[in-house]
């Protein structure tokens, strides 16, 4: 894993500066864990702190893993674009927005090199964005979520069948009342699919 994340940071810093946009690695159990979760992309809290998941995410997270029964250190947490994808407004102000195809392109084959090395019994994606990366343009959560499907991960010549498990991403339900009941549904199944 050091050596994946030092190739990373090595092709990263030729592309702009990594006081600019600094590269956030995935982090956990990184040998063969029940789950490796997969969001986005990190946010302000995270590029802060290098940490995937940390900031109002991080606490997401924290009601999954309850349910699950599982704790932060028995899972594998990335995202899959590792920089903070950000807007600046006409009055200076820095904000999030979602991944541009560049950036999905240049980030997607490490994310399936990282599947590789981590090895985990069941990919969990979060929200449309991860869906996508692993599934396929045509996936789309609100078909997918809640019950497992096999994708194809290929990197070099090596190629392996992984177990996804669509979530929505939490970020996404916090105002629908409606999604929050469907994703403490998903949560269950998925509960239920890992035992
Ligand atoms: N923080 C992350 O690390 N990933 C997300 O998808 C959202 C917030």
């Amino acid at each position: 894993m050091q050596q994946f994340q030092q190739k990373m940071t090595a092709h990263f810093s030729t592309l702009w500066p990594a006081q600019e946009k600094r590269l956030v690695f995935g982090e956990g159990a990184s040998d063969h864990p029940d789950i490796m979760l997969i969001g986005e992309a990190p946010g302000e809290q995270e590029t802060l702190l290098g940490r995937p998941f940390v900031g109002k995410a991080g606490k997401n997270l924290d009601g999954f893993l309850q349910v699950v029964g599982l704790r932060r250190e028995d899972i594998y947490i990335s995202n899959v674009v590792k920089i903070r994808p950000t807007k600046v407004s006409a009055r200076g102000s820095v904000s999030n927005r979602p991944p541009n195809r560049e950036e999905l392109a240049l980030f997607t084959p490490y994310l399936y090199e990282e599947i590789m090395l981590v090895s985990p019994r069941v990919i969990v994606t979060l929200g449309n964005v991860a869906l996508k990366a692993l599934a396929g343009s045509k996936a789309v959560i609100g078909a997918m979520h809640g019950r497992a499907a096999e994708v194809t991960v290929t990197h070099g010549k090596k190629s392996a069948k992984t177990a996804i498990f669509p979530l929505y991403h939490p970020a996404s339900i916090i105002y629908n009342r409606s999604l929050q009941e469907v994703y403490a549904e998903d949560l269950q199944k998925l509960k239920e699919w890992l035992e």
